[in-house]
């Protein structure tokens, strides 16, 4: 076991290492809250209701939703929001077009489908990330089958590319298309703004970068896209009528809220709108630089994400003659490195990169990672699975 403090390098499964501002919102809304929102009339339960419409309203102004921000829903995490949107929008018969760089959180509810008489087309991927818009045009027309939906991840959780969401949003809306972005990588790290890339429906997680607990997420959809619960039950109002109320968000929030999630997800997010995307963005962009240079002068190391700032800040990489897991295991051991290892819920694009039995190792930074951090981590990789030093090193730095 390494005696330096373990480096956290996994923020893109979960941000494990959170603001004390995301903390102190969570054991101050246990102590000083407690109720669940929309349940009672009493001081508590008002409270809770209060700083649940607080972080929609936070959410409806960082992804610059229209119209009422009762439309974004709060789910326990982007599972269950890309559930409700894809088993909500698809009908036997209805053709949906996803990409080969989908999390399973996508290509298993498609599977589902497809047993119901949904049929999917996949877009092809290649190893760089990239999305061939001659293809997407060409399944999104179909052969006069026009999909009626498109989703696709905003960020690759593999590689951390990020995709050409105006681009595509576009090709799909000319073939009359709905398109639904999975933002789990990219929110808090990445600018999501519905209206300028088009996208009708969108599904997040709280807990990766924008700081929150785990349990919380959403779904929103625009005006005129109606999704049917998936869940029955208990909305605080309308309590006489036997069915689920005709309005947003109850309809789609069915039993008691997540109020010490949602509670942090709010600390989160405006955590994230004090620093700004843009400029959280351009931090963990220099990290991820920085790791990927010093990785890809290791002998022996591949390293598989593009050595670009564009996208998240994700760096995958695998290493000639050693298992992935293996490599993740030691450094871990031997030099507190957290990182993952594996096919990431992402097996279509291991296929692609050539990992698909292997797995590969993907390291990912977030807030609190620092340059010291990113250059202790490379050394390890080295001195583990490298037959040289890293640049850093190398470089006598
Ligand atoms: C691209 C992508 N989609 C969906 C998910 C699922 O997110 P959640 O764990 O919040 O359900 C993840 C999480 O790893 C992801 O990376």
């Amino acid at each position: 076991m390494s005696a330096e403090p373990p480096i956290y390098l996994d923020y893109a499964a979960t941000s494990a290492v959170r603001p004390d501002a995301v903390i102190d919102a969570v054991t101050d809304y246990l102590r000083g809250i407690g109720a669940t929102p929309g349940r009672a009339g009493h001081r508590r339960a008002v409270e809770a209701g209060r700083m649940v419409f607080r972080c929609r309203r936070a959410l409806a102004e960082l992804f610059n939703l229209p119209g009422d921000p009762g439309r974004l829903t709060f789910q326990l995490n982007a599972t269950h929001a890309l559930n409700l949107a894809l088993f909500g929008v698809l009908r036997p018969g209805d053709r949906v077009v996803r990409t080969a760089y989908d999390h399973n959180a996508v290509r298993r509810p498609v599977n589902a489908l497809e047993a119901r008489g949904v049929r999917q087309t996949v877009l092809s991927g290649a190893p760089d990330g990239s999305v061939d818009l001659d293809e997407a045009a060409r399944a999104l027309a179909g052969n006069r089958n026009p999909a009626r939906l498109l989703v696709l991840p905003h960020a690759s959780n593999v590689l951390g590319t990020a995709l050409p969401v105006a681009e595509l949003a576009s090709l799909a809306h000319d073939v009359g298309a709905l398109v639904l972005v999975d933002a789990a990588q990219s929110a808090g790290h990445l600018p999501v703004d519905v209206q300028a890339m088009g996208i009708d429906l969108l599904a997040f997680t709280g807990h990766k970068g924008l700081l929150g607990p785990q349990g919380t997420g959403g779904l929103w959809a625009r005006e005129r896209v109606e999704l049917p619960p998936a869940f029955f039950g208990g909305t605080g109002g309308d309590s006489d009528s036997p069915d689920m109320p005709g309005l947003l968000p109850d309809r789609l929030e069915a039993g008691s809220q997540n109020g010490p999630g949602i509670a942090g997800l709010l600390a989160g997010v405006q955590w994230v709108m004090e620093r700004g995307v843009l400029a959280i963005h351009a931090r963990q962009a220099a990290l991820k630089l920085r790791l990927w240079y010093a990785l890809d002068m290791i002998a022996g190391v591949d390293v598989l994400s593009p050595g670009d700032p564009d996208g998240v800040g994700i760096v995958t990489i695998a290493a000639a003659g050693m298992d992935a897991a293996e490599l993740a295991t030691r450094l871990d051991r031997e030099a507190g490195v957290l990182v993952r290892a594996g096919l990431h819920c992402a097996p279509e694009q291991h296929e692609i990169l050539g990992t698909g039995r292997t797995g590969a190792v993907r390291f990912s930074v977030g807030w609190a990672t620092t340059e010291e951090e990113v250059d202790r981590a490379a050394a390890a990789v080295a001195r583990i699975a490298g037959a040289a030093e890293p640049a850093v090193r190398a470089a006598g730095s």
